[in-house]
């Protein structure tokens, strides 16, 4: 079978994550970089070790995009870069697996989801939870049925702060889209994906209440949302509820994840223990399942394998042409929900799916 070529744009934290995973796929070959930041090249080129003599470097991803080295794009460069970077990318017949979130507006993401439309070329966003043991055990037993049908799906994030980033360009909502587009796109994802239906309704509160709120970077102070309730309502008549906290370091677990049905609930917790809970109403017990972690895991990276299952399964539907599991759609829908959520508490209201005319 023919190798990938693949070259990653932008190499700062999550950009290194993904060279390692794409170092531990057999099928992929890490052909060039971009990042216009030395020290950011420098993390890259430790990161591929023996391997950097043999990788092109580029400063701007424009001069990779035309050097013929690749035949798919990775960009995990900040999120309001993605929009542009995609267009760029959009012009060329590379694939491309494209971080979190889409782009940082719902205007955006639809742009890219009408470009994507008259391409051939395959478009992967990353959203990597689904691939997470406990969460894709967790969804396993929910298509099984075992919890009969879906009523209510929680998500519990409470975590530790922002950390800082390469010019600190996540302390604005101008530059992530807001916390609840940056971060919690993941979890609306997630529910998006569990309750198989289109959101249709969004209620929100939060605010900036203890984190960043001395930093200030060239006279404006950050305006980072730091907790949040989301209550999400869906087409189908499912209700799901977002739990967000950064300020949260002494939890027991990262992510709490509850599904409940007519006949029982689910459990995952994140990290946990390489377990899920099934409970029972009948019974009123609850018992103890073992989730299949994937042998091939070369590294954990930030995300318990997750990212690298991901850059498996995408090389893997370039080299074979599958279809991406994570679509354009998916990236849309995960950031309407934090769009919507942000506006709810703008606004302080009920928010309408229908008012993005969509
Ligand atoms: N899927 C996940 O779980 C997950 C986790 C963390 C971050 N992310 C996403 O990954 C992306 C990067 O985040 P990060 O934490 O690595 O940030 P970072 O600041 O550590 O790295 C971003 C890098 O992109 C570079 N860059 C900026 N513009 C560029 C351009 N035009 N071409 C090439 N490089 C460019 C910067 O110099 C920097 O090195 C973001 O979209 C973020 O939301 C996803």
């Amino acid at each position: 079978m023919p190798e990938l070529r693949v070259g990653v744009i932008g190499t700062g934290m999550m950009g290194c994550e993904h060279l390692r995973n794409l170092m531990g796929i057999s099928d992929a070959s890490i052909t060039a970089i971009s990042d216009p930041h030395a020290e950011q090249q420098g993390w890259a080129r430790h990161t591929l070790g023996s391997q950097a003599s043999m990788v092109a470097e580029f400063t701007d991803h424009r001069d990779l995009l035309n050097s013929g080295l690749v035949d798919a794009v990775l960009v995990a460069t900040p999120n309001f870069t993605h929009k542009a970077l995609l267009d760029d990318i959009f012009e060329t017949d590379l694939h491309v697996l494209v971080e979190k979130p889409m782009c940082t507006t719902v205007e955006d993401c639809l742009s890219i989801v009408r470009a994507q439309s008259k391409r051939t070329a395959l478009t992967w966003v990353g959203l990597e939870y689904r691939y997470m043991a406990p969460i894709a055990g967790l969804l396993n037993e929910l298509r099984s049925g075992i919890v009969g049908n879906l009523k209510m799906m929680s998500i519990r994030e409470h975590r530790f702060p922002f950390l800082v980033k390469v010019d600190n360009w996540n302390r604005f909502s101008q530059n992530t889209g807001g916390t609840l587009v940056e971060k919690c796109c993941h979890f609306f994802d997630l529910m998006n994906l569990a309750v198989r239906s289109r959101p249709v309704r969004v209620f929100a509160s939060g605010s900036q209440d203890l984190n960043h709120l001395d930093e200030i970077y060239d006279g404006r102070p950050s305006d980072i949302l730091d907790n949040a309730f989301v209550i999400v309502d869906y087409a189908n008549g499912v209700r799901t509820m977002l739990d967000l906290s950064m300020f949260a370091e002494g939890g027991l677990h990262e992510q709490e994840i509850t599904v409940v049905g007519d006949l029982g609930k689910l459990e995952a917790f994140i990290p946990g223990n390489g377990k899920i809970f099934i409970g029972d109403r009948m019974s009123r017990s609850v018992r103890e399942v073992a989730v299949p972690v994937d042998p091939d895991i070369s590294h954990l990276g930030f995300h318990l394998g997750a990212s690298f299952i991901e850059c498996k399964h995408f090389v893997d539907a370039v080299l074979n042409d599958k279809q991406p599991e994570v679509t354009v759609l998916d990236g849309l829908w995960s950031v309407v929900v934090g769009a919507a959520a942000h506006k709810s508490i703008d606004e302080q209201r009920p928010v309408f799916i229908s008012e993005y005319g969509i």
